[in-house]
C-alpha cells in the first residue's frame, strides 16, 4: 500500500499580468515526507506555496492539500496546515510565550495541552530561555525560530516553511534542520523551500527543482543522484604518478566501473559501488604509486547544476 498523497497539483498555473510565474506544475508529495522545494530567486517557490494554502488563486490547474481544495476550502486547509511565511510577523509588545498562547487559543487548544505544547516547541526551536522576553527585542534569528514554533504549536498534518533557515546562525541551522527531520515521526509532513542545497540534501527525502515556474525535476534524492551521475553513484578520486592509458584500461575493466577520467596525476572513477579495495589493488599491482584515494558520494550540487546547465 502506498502512502497517502498530502499535496497534489495538476497543471497548476499562475500568471501576473502576462508573465507566467508558475507554469503547469505537477507536484505530488506523500505523507511522512520532508519535501524540499528548490530553485533560484524568482523561480516561483513562494507563489506555489501561496496557491497550496489558498492565499492566491491559480489561473489554471488544480490543487489538493490533505484531500481539500484550498481555493474553495481555505479555512479547512488552514486547520490542518501550518505555514511559516518568508517574513514572519508577531505582536512585538507581547512575549514569545504570549504570542504562542494567542495562536493556541485561535486554534482552540485547551489550556493544559497548550502549556505543554508551548514549552515543548520553545525548547525544540531553542528559544525556551527567552520565552518571557518581548518579541520586539528579539533578533531576526530569534523571530525566525518563533515563526517555526508558531507552526508547530498546532501540530499540523502538513507544515510548510518558506526558507526556514534564512537568517539563522550555523548552530541554529543545525538545530532547525534536526527538528525538521523529526517532524514526520510526530505526524507532520514537511514542505520547505530553500536555496541551500546541502541543507536540503541533509533532511529532505525528496525534492522538486523549479526553474522559471516549471518543475524541471522531482524525485527522491537517491534516485536523482544516480541520474545526475549517469548511472554511477560514487566518485572515487585517485592520485598516482603519471598514470598511463594502460592503467586507465585496467581500472575500466573492473566490473561496476562506469567511467574513468584523467586530469594530470588524478584519476576520477565513477562507480556503482564502493570499489576502493579493488581499485587500489590494480593500481599497486600495475606498479603505480597510490598517493591518495578519496571517495565522494553524489552531491545535490551535481543534480542542481546538471539541470540548470541543461535548462
Ligand atoms: N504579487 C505579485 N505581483 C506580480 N508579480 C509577482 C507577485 N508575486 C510574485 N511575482 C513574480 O513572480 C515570480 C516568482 O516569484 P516568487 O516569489 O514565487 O519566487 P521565489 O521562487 O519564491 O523566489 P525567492 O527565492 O526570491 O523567494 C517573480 O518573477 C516575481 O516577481
Ligand atoms: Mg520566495
Amino acid at each position: 500500500m502506498g502512502r497517502e498523497i498530502v499535496v497534489e497539483t495538476c497543471n497548476l498555473t499562475k500568471r501576473y499580468d502576462s508573465a507566467t510565474v508558475v507554469d503547469s506544475l505537477n507536484l505530488s508529495i506523500e505523507e511522512g515526507e520532508v519535501f524540499g522545494l528548490l530553485g533560484p530567486n524568482g523561480a516561483g517557490k513562494t507563489t506555489t506555496i501561496l496557491m497550496l494554502l489558498g492565499l492566491t488563486e491559480p489561473v489554471a490547474g488544480t490543487v489538493r492539500v490533505c484531500g481539500l481544495d484550498p481555493t474553495r476550502q481555505p479555512l479547512e486547509v488552514k486547520r490542518q496546515v501550518g505555514y511559516m511565511p518568508e517574513k514572519v510577523g508577531f505582536y512585538e509588545s507581547l512575549t514569545a510565550r504570549e504570542n504562542l498562547d494567542f495562536i493556541a487559543e485561535l486554534n482552540a487548544i485547551g489550556y493544559v495541552e497548550a502549556r505543554r505544547r508551548i514549552d515543548e516547541v520553545l525548547e525544540g526551536v531553542g528559544i525556551a530561555q527567552v520565552a518571557d522576553v518581548k518579541v520586539g527585542n528579539f533578533s531576526r534569528g530569534m523571530k525566525q525560530r518563533l515563526g517555526i514554533a508558531d507552526v508547530l504549536v498546532k501540530k499540523p498534518r502538513l507544515a510548510i516553511f518558506d526558507e526556514p533557515t534564512a537568517g539563522l546562525d550555523p548552530e541554529g541551522i543545525n538545530q532547525i534542520l534536526d527538528l525538521m527531520a523529526k517532524l514526520p515521526g510526530m505526524g507532520t509532513t514537511v514542505v520547505m523551500s530553500s536555496h541551500r542545497l546541502y541543507e536540503v540534501q541533509r533532511v529532505c527525502s525528496s525534492i522538486g527543482i523549479l526553474s522559471k515556474g516549471k518543475l524541471v525535476v522531482q524525485g527522491s534524492i537517491d534516485e536523482l543522484g544516480r541520474q545526475a551521475l549517469a548511472g554511477g553513484r560514487y566518485r572515487i578520486e585517485i592520485e598516482t604518478r603519471r598514470p598511463t592509458p594502460a592503467l586507465v584500461d585496467t581500472i575500466k575493466a573492473i566490473p561496476d566501473v562506469k567511467e574513468v577520467k584523467t586530469s594530470g596525476d588524478l584519476l576520477m572513477v565513477i562507480t556503482d559501488s564502493d570499489l576502493r579495495a579493488e581499485i587500489s589493488k590494480v593500481v599497486v599491482q600495475s606498479d603505480f604509486l597510490l598517493i591518495q584515494m578519496k571517495i565522494q558520494e553524489f552531491n545535490l550540487d551535481d543534480i542542481y547544476m546538471k539541470y540548470f546547465h541543461e535548462g
